[in-house]
């Protein structure tokens, strides 16, 4: 079978990621590049020397099968319908969309013309989360009682950068918190209903919050919990931290491992828990976001007609209910987030 003709669309920070994902795979060509600012795309070219490089995304069509697209979110639609109009199949940096209306516009038109257009959300796809799932999913630790993720992060960019504008689309939860409602939605099912708090404390040089904590109820009873900021001057847990209380411990997935905590009696408050927990699974060879995984998840499915695990369609509802969690807290209320998981699509 013949390779993959990837072009990517805004040679910047991301993309450096996803350019050292793709360099793992092997049925991935990067064939062409662009960018607005042609140095940015032509840093990129030393490593394809043989891609096309422009600063005009309509000039890429011929060269390419499929796009993979890390521009301001305020771009993502009509870059996105570009390309779906000329048949280019679409990995899309997250949130798809600024709206819902595009979101779906944009779904829609790639199914009416067979194309695939998946969000690149990376996390599901890290092989340690993927281990996770797979244990709970297992039934041997028994029920979920709460799962609870942080992200702490020093996200501080120039005054008049994009992130720092009405561009975003919202705040920390809408941008980086997509990710972690996403993932709730695959280890925990169906949301019942959830409450969201933002901050622009200690964060002001974003518009809307810098640091959000959110908590949710699903239909099987478990709790899931989200606290992020995009201010963090210090950090215990990571960058990335997860912990699943379930019937027989408690499961974290930290530092591309998964831990097992389940010997209570050995904690003794005041002292370091860290003796307590058994490595379940450690990642070999680690690479920064994860991103060949999600672009070779891709790549299969592009390849092999098949529909990826974060299709734009399940990538939708985690945006959704960030939109819902918002009005409730603007109202003062908690969101009704019925109907609104990945199984309701
Ligand atoms: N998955 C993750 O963990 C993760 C992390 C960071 C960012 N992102 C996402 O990646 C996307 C890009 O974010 P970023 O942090 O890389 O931003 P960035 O500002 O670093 O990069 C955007 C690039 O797009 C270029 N650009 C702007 N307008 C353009 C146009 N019309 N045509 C071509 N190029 C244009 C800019 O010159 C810049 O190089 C966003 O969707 C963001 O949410 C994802």
């Amino acid at each position: 079978m013949e390779n993959l003709r990837l072009g990517l669309v805004g040679c910047g920070n991301m993309m450096k990621h996803h350019i050292s994902g793709v360099k793992l795979l092997d049925n991935v060509d990067i064939t062409a590049l662009c960018d607005s600012e042609l140095e940015r795309a032509e840093n990129v070219a030393e490593l394809f020397p043989d891609a096309f490089v422009t600063t005009d995304y309509r000039e890429m069509t011929e060269h390419i099968d499929a796009i993979l697209i890390a521009l301001p979110h305020d771009l993502h639609y009509e870059c996105g319908m570009f390309f779906a109009n000329n048949g280019k199949h679409v990995l899309m940096e997250k949130p798809i969309c600024n709206s819902e209306e595009e979101c779906l516009k944009l779904i829609e038109r790639c199914e009416e013309k067979k194309l695939t257009f998946m969000c690149a959300y990376p996390v599901p796809y890290m092989p340690a989360v993927v281990k996770l799932k797979e244990l709970l999913d297992s039934g041997e630790f028994g029920a979920v009682m709460q799962m609870s993720i942080w992200t702490e992060q020093l996200t501080q960019n120039e005054e008049l950068h994009w992130i720092n504008t009405s561009r975003l689309g919202g705040g920390q939860f809408f941008s980086h918190g997509c990710h972690y409602v996403d993932i709730l939605l695959r280890f925990l099912g169906n949301p019942v209903s959830g409450t969201h708090f933002g901050t622009r404390v200690g964060t002001p040089w974003m518009i809307k919050e810098g640091t959000s904590i959110a908590s949710f109820k699903f239909e099987n009873g478990a709790l899931g919990y989200h606290g992020a900021t995009w201010g963090a001057r210090g950090t215990m847990l990571g960058a990335l931290n997860m912990q699943v209380h379930t019937e027989k411990g408690m499961l974290e997935m930290t530092r591309g491992e998964v831990r097992l905590y389940d010997e209570l009696e050995k904690h003794i408050p005041g002292q370091e828990a860290d003796c307590n927990y058994k490595v379940l699974f450690k990642t070999e060879g680690l690479n920064g976001k994860h991103t060949n995984f999600e672009i070779e998840h891709f790549a299969d499915c592009v390849l092999n007609g098949k529909t990826p695990m974060t299709s734009a369609r399940s990538a939708l509802q985690s945006l959704r209910i960030i939109w819902k969690m918002y009005e409730a807290e603007k109202n003062g209320t908690i969101a009704d987030l019925r109907g609104m998981g990945i199984a309701n699509i």
